[in-house]
């Protein structure tokens, strides 16, 4: 009889092999205290944290926390249902209508996490004879959303305007056509060239989706993402997006000006098909989106955080994965696993915490130390964590 499991020994290889040199084990972390947004004790040290999605820092914010400290006292600890029946109360709405308004878009729906937003997007409104062309570097809850439903799916060369020209070129005129792009890709930080893109998709007849959950809150004026920041906001038919991220909780949702939008709710499985958010965690999420429209002062020390960490790297003789930066995300390119493995270590033991990222997550097979900023970051920090950064570096041979 086949073990169902034979098929990942590679995988536990791969890590029994690492651990076996004595290395922490960079998937196991436990974070056993939390002080701020920026702070946190791991392994009984106090450490920096660069590797959350805390990026506009309100996981702290008093006005949040009372929101969520209300709810739960008035609506309890859960909804037990689904949004479609029992579970839609009173701060799912308004949870949406500050989505709305933070969009100043007609519609939008509140799921229970971005991925299932995704998942239940893509595999409902693409179906058996539409297309749905992605970059190829998308995050994988757009490639299951494409799994989970019928379209033809055609990806495209990352950020390559002319491959996506010359795809939507090929597909017949009358299909369905859905451009799938994100505004921010969370490996290198890189951001998406959509001016061009979302154009010449309308041109080719398509409607385009547009990911910004590493954008919200921070890129563009009102921190909308990076549709508002190029200028396209009223051309992009739909925006999905989370709230693990800037806005601090958990949750996921999508925006839309389309007319028939509300049909969603009826037969989007990914909606129908599992409980609604907990009172407490949308009372926070609208709480949050509603200060973030009043943000600029976080937006702009975020960037400054970015642009400092950047140039500090870089002239440390870090390879990072652009050559600006372009998000609050910088990605440090390491030589390999094991390479990239020893610098996080020895990074936590200066009491850093970053993400080690690795293959299949990766562009291009990299292995990569991704720093995200948080507006909470102070300048001080960044200096601390440039210094950490230094010495690592050099213990580890890799600078
Ligand atoms: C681009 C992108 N979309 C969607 C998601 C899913 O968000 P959530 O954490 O709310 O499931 C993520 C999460 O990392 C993401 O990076």
């Amino acid at each position: 009889m086949t073990d169902l499991f034979s098929k990942f020994d590679a995988l536990i290889q791969q890590r029994e092999t690492l651990l076996s040199t004595g290395q922490r084990d960079p998937f196991s972390l436990v974070m056993e205290e939390v002080k701020s947004p920026t702070v946190a004790v791991v392994n009984g040290k106090e450490t920096i944290l660069l590797g959350t999605y805390n990026y506009m820092g309100m996981t702290f914010d008093p006005d949040v926390i009372a929101a969520g400290k209300k709810a739960l006292d008035d609506f309890g600890t859960g909804t037990t249902g689904s949004r479609v029946l029992n579970g839609t109360y009173q701060g799912h709405r308004e949870c949406e209508d500050a989505l709305k308004e933070f969009y100043g878009f007609d519609h939008a729906m509140v799921f229970s996490t971005g991925y299932q937003a995704n998942l239940g997007i893509i595999s409902t409104i693409a179906g058996k004879d539409d297309y749905v062309l992605l970059d190829i570097d998308s995050h994988a809850s757009i490639y299951d959303g494409c799994a989970m439903g019928n379209a033809q799916i055609v990806p495209f060369r990352h950020n390559d305007i002319e491959a996506l020209e010359k795809r939507l070129k090929r597909l017949p005129e009358e299909a369905g056509k859905l451009v799938i792009l994100e505004g921010v890709y969370s490996m290198l930080g890189d951001v998406a060239p959509l001016k061009e893109m979302v154009r010449i998709s309308k041109e080719a007849g398509a409607m385009v989706l547009v990911d910004e959950a590493h954008s919200m809150g921070f890129i563009g004026e009102h921190g909308r993402g990076v549709a508002e920041e190029q200028g396209v906001m009223d051309d992009v038919d739909f925006i999905i997006g989370t709230f693990s991220k800037s806005v601090g909780t958990v949750g996921g949702f999508c925006v839309s000006n389309h007319p028939k939008f509300e049909v969603m709710r009826l037969v989007c499985r990914p909606y129908v098909f599992t409980a609604s958010l907990p009172p407490s965690v949308v009372a926070t999420a609208a709480t949050s989106i509603r200060k973030l429209m009043h943000g600029s002062e976080k937006r702009a020390h975020l960037w400054e955080n970015s642009r400092k960490l950047h140039a500090g790297l870089k002239a440390l003789g870090f390879t990072i994965g652009t050559d600006e930066p372009q998000s609050a995300i910088i990605a440090v390119i390491m030589p390999d696993l094991e390479g990239g493995a020893k610098m996080w270590e020895s990074l936590l033991n200066e009491g850093l915490y970053v993400n080690l990222a690795r293959p299949p997550a990766t562009p291009a097979n990299m292995t990569l130390l991704r720093c995200s900023l948080c507006a909470e970051h102070t300048s001080e920090q960044v200096d601390e964590i440039l210094g950490m950064f230094e010495r690592a570096g050099k213990a580890t041979g890799i600078i």
